[in-house]
C-alpha cells in the first residue's frame, strides 16, 4: 500500500459513522459479575432486538464447542415472569431464538440466558441457565452521546449512527438550519431624511437593505443591514443626520463629558492664575 492509498483509507474510516460495537470477556463470571464488568468497561450487557442483531452478534463471538458459552442481557426474577431485556425492558423473543426444548427452567431456577456459539444447529440459539454459573460476558458499546446530533435525535444500530433531524434542521449531524425554517426579518422603517432600498420585499434571510441619505446628510449607522438566519438584522435601524449631528453622535456622551471637563479645568486654571493661586485646584496640569 502506498502513501496515497493509506491516506484515502484513513480518511474513509474517519468518514464512516460507527454504531454500537460488541465486545466479550476472556474470563468467565456469573451473570451479575458479567453485567458489572460490561458496565465498567463498555455500556452494558448486550440486548438483542431482532434476528439480524442476533445473527450479527453470533458472527463476532468466538466459536466454542462446549460450555461455558456467553451470557446475554435477557433475564427474569421469577418463574412466572416474562423474559425481559436489559435497557428498555423489551420482551422481544424471536420465533427461532431458543435452542430445542429450551427454555426448560430445569430445577425451577434458571433465570439467566446464555447464547451457544457451537458449530452446528445450536449456533446462536439461547438456553436458560442458573445465574450463578460462570460464563463469558457479552457487552455492547454505544456511540451516541448528547452532543452527537446538534438539532436532532441520535439513532444507533449495529455499525451505524444516524442523526434523525428535528424539523428545520439538516446535515449529517443536523447542524444546519434549513432554508425552509429560516425566519424572515421584521420590516424596518426607512430613515427620516433618506431612503432605504431592500433586496427582498419580505426581508428574507440573507437579503440586504441599503440606506441613502438626502443631500448634505450622512448615515450615522452602517449603510447596509442584512437579515440573519435568526430573523434579526445585523444592525440598528438606519438613520441620517447633518454633519454637526453626526459629529456629536460619533463623539458620544463619554467624549463630550471629557471635553467639558478639560474645558472646565482650563478655565479654573486661568481663574486661579488671575487670583494668584488662592484656591486649591483639582486639575493635574500644574
Ligand atoms: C424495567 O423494569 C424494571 C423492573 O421491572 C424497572 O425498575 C425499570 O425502571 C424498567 N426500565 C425501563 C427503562 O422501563
Ligand atoms: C428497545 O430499544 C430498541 C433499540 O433502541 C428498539 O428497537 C425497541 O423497539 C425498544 N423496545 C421497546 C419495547 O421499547
Ligand atoms: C437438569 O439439570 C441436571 C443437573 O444439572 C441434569 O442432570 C439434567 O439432565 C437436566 N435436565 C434437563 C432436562 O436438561
Ligand atoms: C456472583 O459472584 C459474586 C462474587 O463472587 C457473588 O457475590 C454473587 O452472589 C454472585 N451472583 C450470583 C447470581 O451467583
Ligand atoms: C444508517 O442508517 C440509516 C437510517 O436507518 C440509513 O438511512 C443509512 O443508509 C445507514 N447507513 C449505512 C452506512 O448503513
Ligand atoms: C445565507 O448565506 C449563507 C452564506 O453565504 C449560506 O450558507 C446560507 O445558505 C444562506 N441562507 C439562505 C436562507 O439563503
Ligand atoms: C411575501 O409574503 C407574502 C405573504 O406571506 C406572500 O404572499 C408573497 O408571495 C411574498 N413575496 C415574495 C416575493 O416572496
Amino acid at each position: 500500500m502506498n502513501w496515497t492509498q493509506a491516506i484515502v483509507l484513513a480518511a474513509s474510516l474517519v468518514g464512516i459513522t460507527v454504531g454500537w460495537t460488541y465486545h466479550y470477556s476472556n474470563v468467565t463470571m456469573n451473570w451479575t459479575q458479567a453485567r458489572t464488568w460490561c458496565r465498567a468497561n463498555f455500556t452494558d450487557m448486550v440486548a438483542i432486538q431482532n434476528q439480524q442483531e442476533n445473527d450479527y452478534l453470533v458472527s463476532v463471538l468466538p466459536q466454542r464447542n462446549s460450555s461455558p458459552y456467553f451470557w446475554i442481557g435477557l433475564t427474569k426474577t421469577h418463574a412466572s415472569e416474562r423474559w425481559m431485556w436489559l435497557g428498555n425492558n423489551s420482551t422481544w423473543v424471536g420465533s427461532e431464538s431458543w435452542a430445542e426444548n429450551e427454555p426448560n427452567n430445569n430445577r425451577s431456577s434458571e433465570f439467566c440466558v446464555e447464547m451457544y456459539t457451537s458449530e452446528r444447529q445450536n449456533r446462536g440459539k439461547w438456553n436458560d441457565e442458573k445465574c450463578n454459573r460462570l460464563k463469558y460476558a457479552t457487552c455492547y458499546k454505544a456511540q451516541c452521546t448528547n452532543t452527537t446530533c446538534d438539532g436532532g435525535r441520535c439513532h444507533e444500530t449495529i455499525n451505524n449512527v444516524t442523526c434523525l433531524c428535528e424539523p428545520g434542521f439538516v446535515g449529517d449531524r443536523c447542524q444546519t438550519v434549513s432554508v425552509a425554517a429560516a425566519v424572515d426579518c421584521a420590516p424596518v422603517p426607512g430613515p427620516d431624511h433618506g431612503e432605504l432600498r431592500c433586496s427582498s420585499v419580505n426581508h428574507t434571510v440573507n437579503s440586504t437593505c441599503h440606506v441613502t441619505c438626502s443631500f448634505g446628510l450622512l448615515t450615522i449607522t452602517s449603510t447596509n443591514i442584512t437579515c440573519q438566519t435568526n430573523g434579526l438584522w445585523t444592525g440598528p435601524r438606519p438613520a441620517c443626520a447633518s454633519y454637526k449631528q453626526a459629529l456629536l453622535a460619533v463623539a458620544g456622551s463619554g467624549a463630550i463629558s471629557t471635553l467639558c471637563c478639560i474645558c472646565f479645568c482650563w478655565m479654573q486654571h486661568r481663574k486661579n492664575n488671575l487670583k494668584k493661586k488662592t484656591l486649591p485646584v483639582q486639575c493635574q496640569d500644574e
